[in-house]
Order: structure tokens, then C-alpha cells, then sequence
């Protein structure tokens, strides 16, 4: 694992010709998550393709291993899991170090909740001031015992013990709390409730059927989701292929989609319906965007994502659509940057509470770039001309990666480059972002070199 200890590392990107050739994306971040999770407690031994090596997840990799999991990675580049069984972690020696990533601090807070011990958690500058009383709240009235910092922040330690089941409704529309709570609730007995007030990312749940477990999910009235799992299910370990991530590829097409005549297309990317929010809202703003080889793989809808470049117009996105877009509002405050009129896009109060303040740091941003907007509480307007903005931004990015790759993406087709001061926080979700997008003929490079 690299780690930030060394010097930031500024990159820019340059005005850039169309992009055009095939490429892959790395594997989904929160499915990968997920399948080390499951698979370090699971009984046998899970084989993991296509894992996401990214800076995150191998943060949930190392915490597996120090719970007592066997974690490897084979020499035919799978991913070899070996867990002990539902109830069946080990206490941890050291502190659990989840770096950037909230998603391995929440779930794997969930995940610990049942054990009987305590176990520590830390992480970076970012993920220290990330709220954490929304998994705090309800594992609390579970009965597990939880020592944090003001405000129910990181560092904190997670005292477990045998549980008991809860009827939960989740204050905000998040995966990560209603996963915790059901990592939380394998090992307790009885039946765990999770109402949701907007459908979120349903890995979790999918994974829980692939490995074997029952749980009911409903549809609601009132547009959420109610989730059911009766608690001590035995968990069987079960092979996984981990498509690409949406996430990452939103990088890719917006890059495409904003450079007239460029032609790309993104093979096997993962399109599960809680997560292609991005795709419709740029189709909806005009782009060309195709779904191509449609079909299922370990319980995930997959397929291949062609985008050619062309002219974007400006919608309104509606703000129920937000949790299936939540990590892609950046990429998108880009794409309404290039499109003509005005894009707006509210519902967003989450963007704030991510790996930064996902608003201001995009508002600081593309004010350098030249671009007119208006901040609001929850969201921005973006009055686009239809015409490049200026570009020539030198842009801070806060430890946060999609800043980083959102406003590489914006220099490609401005008129003039943008630096972002750091470039290694790219390693979070997506390694390998430069040198993909030079195969597209996108020109990005860190500063010291040509
Ligand atoms: C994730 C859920 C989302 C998302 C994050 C990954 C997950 O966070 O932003 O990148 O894997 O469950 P929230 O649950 O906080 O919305």
C-alpha cells in the first residue's frame, strides 16, 4: 500500500484530440469491498476476480487479515479468501487503519459489532472528520458499546457483544449505514428491519443471497425500501467476479462525451440499476451513450458502455436520482460546465460529508476554471455557454480522489491545462487513471514530466 507520507504530486491535463480505442476500468470499489468481506466470513475459501486493488480496498484486505481471516492473492492475479465462519473473528492486535476509505470503516465497523472484543479504528485527515454517528446510533441500540471522538468521529473503538435485532429507519439514503447494520445483524439473532428512504446500492443485499443467506427486500409506497435478514444464517463461500466499476468509467465518459468526435468504448462495466444514474442523466443532456452486450454475472447486471463526443444540453437532474449518482456529481458538475444553458443539480446535502466537502471543493474549482455557477446548501446551478470554459485552474483536492480525476478530466478539453495540487489520492478507487486515459490519447502526466 502506498501511502500519503511522501511529497503531493501535482498532474496536468492538457487541451487533448478526441479520444478514441476500448479500455477496461478497474473493478467496482464497493463490490469489492464486499467480496472480501463476505468471503473472510464465509466457511471455505472464495476466489475473487477482478478485485479492485485499489488504495481502499486493500485497507478492508489488511483489516480481514488481522481479524483472523486468510486473505492472499493468487499468482494468477485472483484474490483468495478463507474465512472462519459467521462468529468467528479474532481480536485484532493492532488498530485497524482504514486510510481514506469510509466505506471499509463503516462496514467493517458493522462487521465487528457482534464480536466479543474491542477494536480500534483509524484513519486519514479525511476520513477523521467524516460523521460516523450514523453507524454509531443504530449499532448502539444493537447494544455495542462505541468510544469516538466529539461528534461521534474517527478515531473510535468498537466494544462488541451479543446483540440484539432492531427495526431501523435509516435518517439518510446510505449504503454504508445499511450495510453496517446488516453486517451487524449476521450474527445476532432474530430478525433485523432496515426501512431506507430512498432505494441505495443493493450490493450488500445481493451478495448476502450469493453466498447462500435469505433476505427479503420490499418495495415500499412511499419510494423506499424495507430490508429483512433474520440474523445466524451460515454464510458458504462462493467465487465472485468483480465487473468494472460505474464509477470509474463515469470519468471515461464524461472525458468522451466532451470531446467532439471522440469515439471510446468501456467493456464490462458493472450497471447495476441503483448505480447508472450518471449514464441517463448525460444521455439526457444529449450524449451518445450506447449499452451494448447486456447481461448478468454473480448477481450484478454488467455490460459495455460505448459514448461518443458531441454537444451536451442542460437539465435539471431530478433529486431523487442523487443515491444513484452520489460519487458522480462532480464528473457531472464537469459535463454541465461544457453543455449549453444551465444544469442544476440539488438534493445534495451527502456531497458534503464525503472524502471532502465534494461542493465547495468543486465550486473552488471551477470558479478557477472560469466557470459560472451558484453554490448552493445542497447542490449548484452551472450556467454553461456550450463553448470550452477557460481552464487554467490550479485546483486543490483535499485528499479526494474524484476531485482529482474530475477536474483531469476538465483539462483535457479546456482551453488551457489544469494541475491538481496531488495526484496520488487517485490510487483510492482508481489506479492506473493516467496512464488508461493516454491509451485514449487523453495527455495528462505529473508535472515532472513531459
Ligand atoms: C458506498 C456508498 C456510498 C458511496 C461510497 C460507497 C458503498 O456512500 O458514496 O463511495 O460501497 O456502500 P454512502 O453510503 O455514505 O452514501
Amino acid at each position: 500500500m502506498t501511502s500519503l507520507s511522501s511529497a503531493p504530486r501535482p498532474v496536468t491535463a492538457r487541451p487533448s484530440p478526441p479520444l478514441t480505442g476500448t479500455v477496461t476500468v478497474p473493478g467496482d470499489k464497493s463490490i469489492s469491498h464486499r467480496a472480501l468481506i463476505f468471503g473472510g466470513l464465509a466457511t471455505g475459501t472464495t476466489q475473487i476476480s477482478g478485485l479492485l486493488e485499489g488504495e481502499d480496498v486493500l485497507r478492508t484486505a489488511a483489516a480481514l487479515r488481522q481479524l483472523g481471516a486468510e486473505v492472499v492473492k493468487n499468482p494468477d492475479g485472483r484474490w483468495q479468501v478463507t474465512g472462519n465462519g459467521v462468529g468467528a473473528l479474532a481480536e485484532p492486535d493492532e488498530v485497524l487503519d482504514m486510510g481514506n476509505s469510509g466505506t471499509a470503516a463503516r462496514l467493517l465497523m458493522g462487521l465487528v459489532a457482534s464480536s466479543p472484543f474491542t477494536t480500534f479504528f483509524m484513519g486519514d485527515a479525511s476520513l477523521h472528520k467524516r460523521p460516523m454517528s450514523r453507524v454509531n446510533i443504530p449499532l448502539e441500540e444493537m447494544g455495542a458499546a462505541i468510544t469516538s471522538r466529539s461528534g461521534g468521529r474517527f478515531p473510535l473503538a468498537v466494544t462488541g457483544r451479543a446483540l440484539m435485532p432492531i427495526d431501523y429507519e435509516l435518517p439518510v439514503a446510505s449504503a454504508q449505514v445499511k450495510s453496517a447494520i446488516l453486517l451487524a445483524a449476521l450474527d445476532t439473532p432474530g430478525l433485523t428491519r432496515v426501512t431506507e428512504p430512498k432505494p441505495t446500492r443493493d450490493h450488500t443485499e445481493n451478495m448476502l443471497r450469493h453466498f447462500g443467506a435469505d433476505v427479503t427486500v420490499t418495495d415500499l409506497e412511499t419510494g423506499g425500501r424495507l430490508i429483512e435478514y433474520q440474523g445466524q444464517q451460515e454464510l458458504t463461500a462462493a467465487d465472485i467476479i468483480v465487473p468494472g466499476d460505474p464509477s470509474s468509467a463515469a470519468f471515461i465518459a464524461v472525458a468522451v462525451a466532451i470531446l467532439p468526435g471522440s469515439d471510446v468504448t468501456i467493456t464490462n462495466v458493472g450497471l447495476n440499476p441503483l448505480r447508472d444514474g450518471l449514464f441517463i442523466t448525460l444521455q439526457e443532456m444529449g450524449a451518445d451513450i450506447k449499452i451494448m452486450n447486456p447481461r448478468e454475472q454473480g448477481g450484478e447486471k454488467v455490460g459495455d458502455i460505448r459514448i461518443k463526443g458531441g454537444t451536451l444540453q442542460g437539465v435539471e437532474v431530478p433529486p431523487e436520482r442523487a443515491p444513484t449518482m452520489i460519487d458522480e456529481f462532480p464528473v457531472l458538475f464537469v459535463a454541465a460546465s461544457f453543455a449549453k444553458g444551465t444544469t442544476v443539480m440539488r438534493g445534495l446535502h451527502e456531497l458534503r460529508v464525503k472524502e471532502s466537502d465534494r461542493i465547495a471543493a468543486m465550486a473552488a474549482g471551477l470558479k478557477a476554471c472560469g466557470v459560472d455557477f451558484e453554490e448552493l446548501d445542497d447542490g449548484l446551478i452551472i450556467r454553461g455557454t456550450g463553448s470550452a470554459p477557460r481552464g487554467g485552474g490550479h485546483i486543490e483536492t483535499h485528499l479526494d480522489h474524484r476531485i482529482a480525476m474530475s477536474f483531469l478530466i476538465m483539462g483535457l478539453a479546456t482551453q488551457e491545462p489544469v494541475t491538481v495540487d496531488d495526484g496520488r489520492v487517485m490510487e483510492t478507487s482508481f489506479p492506473g487513471f493516467v496512464d488508461l486515459m493516454g491509451t485514449l490519447g487523453g495527455l495528462i502526466a505529473p508535472d515532472n514530466q513531459p
